[in-house]
Order: C-alpha cells, then structure tokens, then sequence
C-alpha cells in the first residue's frame, strides 16, 4: 500500500467504528514508513499505537465480561437456542439514520443505572421490519455482541403446540426466562405468532397466543432485550406495535451502503478500477445479503484465478446473475 491509501484505509476504519482494523492500518503504516527508511516517523507511530492499545484495554478490562452462557434446560431447550454472538454494529454498513437508531439502544443499555437513577428506562423492546435480507438477524447479534449478552433465538417448532392453550403456556415460560435471565431474546419471523387473522379452523387459538404475547409484553419490565423482526409488518395486529419502545425500518441499501458492503466484504482483494456507477445501478433493488452474496462470487473467481484483482465486470456478473435468481 502507498501512504495515501493506508490514509484511506484508515478513515474508512474510523467511520466504520473498527478500533481494530485502524490500529492494524496504522501499524501497516509505520512499517511501511520504516522500509522507507523513515526510522524516526516509524517509531513515533508505533509509539502512539501502543498507547492507543493500552487505552482500549483498560476501557475493555473495565467492562463486565459476558455471563457464562445457561442453557435453557428442561422444557424450555425445545423453544429456546441460546448461543453468542461476536458480530458488532460497525461490521454492519447501515444508512446513518438506522445507525443512529441501533446506536441509541446500545447507548442507552450501556448507561442504563444512569437512566434508572433517574427512573427513565432504557429502550429494550424492539420490532425489526423489513424485507428478507436487510439485516434484521444481523441487527439482533449485533446488539447481542455489543452488550456480550447471550442470544436466545425462540424456535417456533418447538413453541407451537397443537394442544389448546399450550402455546400460550409455553410462551409463559419463554417470558418466565427473559425474567430471570439477562440476555436478548429474538422472536425472528414474528408474524408466525403475532398474525392479525389465521385461518378459519384456528381463529380462537391464535387470538389466544397473540393476547398472551401482548400481556406478557407488556408485563416484563426485567433486564433483558426483547427484538422481534418481521417481513410482513401488514399481517401483524396493529396493538403490537404499541407494545414495543422502538419500531425500526429497514429497507433495501441505498448506492452509498451498496458501495459499503462491497467494499468492506472485498478487504483484502485489490478492487481495480473499479467503474461504481455501473457496479452500483446492475445492484440496486437487490438486498444487503444479496450483494454480500454476490461480493462473495467475485472473490471467487479472484481466489480461484489466482489474483488478488476484482474487477468490475466479475462484480457486475455476479450482481446480475443474484437478480436473475431473484423472481
Ligand atoms: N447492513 C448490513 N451490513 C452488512 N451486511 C449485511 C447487512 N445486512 C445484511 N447483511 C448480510 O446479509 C446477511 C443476511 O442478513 P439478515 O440479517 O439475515 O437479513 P434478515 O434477517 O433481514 O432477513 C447477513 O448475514 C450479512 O451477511
Ligand atoms: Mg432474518
């Protein structure tokens, strides 16, 4: 790398908010420096990095570690997966709106005995709604792994019983767990239980489920995280969304996050040339997942041919042939 591209490097680390990567670039930094035979320069760098490290650690010591990982046992292992999650917000590319909005819950989690000494509470029941693919899933680890909290994926499977009531009873011990256990628990797919209308035969019962979800909602005021994402905002009960202190929207990338999870899933290649109007235009319309997907291709075809080169008709080909798929 030249100097002016290790600069680049390192704001694009800045503005993604990866302490790591920038204190990588800048250690790439002062090597180059030194092979040039700029000792001093060099040395000067690799001074300030070391302090940089030092601070880091210190805030990193001062934060509590993440709970040891409890299983749910008994009944509740059937509805209940629990695992963490090492994905952080600044490995997403998201608009600065929704950054700001993901940003305010972990701010306010972070601080929360700051707000409840002051008897505010922190935002802690969120809706995701969005199209397939637009980070809903990625949002809930994010804030898992931000906070070090577990991740509690409820398993629909396991949760739907065929027996009257069951389900609702089942979903008692569900709450019964965010009670007691700090951690973010996700309902993905969340219209499988928060439906407006079922079909003819089973009305009453998913009546019942849906009641039992909005009063147990409402009850909790315990530590946890409670993220529920959609696709099909329509289909839910328009209650619902009073329950929860945050509705966030996500919606297909715009050109500048296009650009962002193309460039940050291709770290690493040697992106050409690149002509991005054109890379840009073949991507709009599809999802966030879609053009990683696509990113991925063209890593491919770079890792299989031997270069470390993408270049813009591999990105435009893969692009185009996730639209193809896309009907
Ligand atoms: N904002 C984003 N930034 C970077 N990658 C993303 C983003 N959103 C989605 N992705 C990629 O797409 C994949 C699928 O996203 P996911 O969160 O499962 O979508 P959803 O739950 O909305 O259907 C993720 O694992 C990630 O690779
Ligand atoms: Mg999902």
């Amino acid at each position: 790398m030249t100097t002016s591209r290790h600069i680049v490097a390192l704001l694009q680390s800045y503005i993604a908010n990866d302490e790591e990567r920038f204190l990588s670039i800048a250690t790439q930094l002062a090597a180059h420096e030194a092979r040039q035979g700029h000792g001093k320069l060099a040395q000067e760098l690799r001074e300030l990095i070391d302090s940089a490290k030092g601070k880091t650690a210190k805030v990193a010591r001062r934060g509590v570690g993440p709970v040891p990982l409890a299983q749910p046992k008994g009944e509740l292992s059937a509805f209940l997966a629990a695992r963490y999650s090492d994905i952080r917000l600044s490995s997403m590319i998201l608009d600065p709106e929704l950054h700001d909005r993901l940003a305010r819950v972990l701010r306010e989690q972070r601080q929360q005995a700051r707000l409840r000494a002051r008897a505010l509470t922190p935002r802690r029941k969120l809706l995701l709604v969005g199209p397939p693919g637009s980070g809903k899933t990625m949002t809930a680890e994010a804030i898992a792994g931000e906070l070090k909290l577990p991740l509690f994926t409820v398993l629909y499977d396991g949760l739907i019983g065929k027996l009257l009531g069951e389900t609702a009873a089942r979903l008692r011990l569900v709450f019964d767990a965010i009670a007691l256990q700090r951690g973010v628990y996700f309902f993905d797919e969340f219209d499988a239980i928060g439906t407006q209308r079922a079909g003819p035969n089973d009305v009453g019962e998913i009546r019942r489920v849906l009641n039992s979800f909005l009063q147990f909602l409402e009850n909790d005021d315990g530590p946890s995280l409670i993220i529920a994402a959609t696709n099909h905002p329509e289909l839910l009960d328009r209650a619902l969304f009073r329950r929860f202190d945050d509705v966030i929207k996500y919606s297909l990338p715009t050109a500048g996050v296009v650009r962002g999870i193309l460039e940050a899933r291709l770290t690493g290649y040697l992106l050409k040339d690149i002509a991005w109007d054109s890379v840009i235009d073949t991507a709009m319309g599809l999802s966030q997942a879609e053009i990683s997907r696509a990113a991925d291709e063209a890593a491919k075809i770079a890792v299989l041919a031997e270069h470390n080169v993408i270049t813009t008709s591999a990105l435009m080909t893969a692009l185009s042939e996730r639209k193809k798929a896309d009907f």
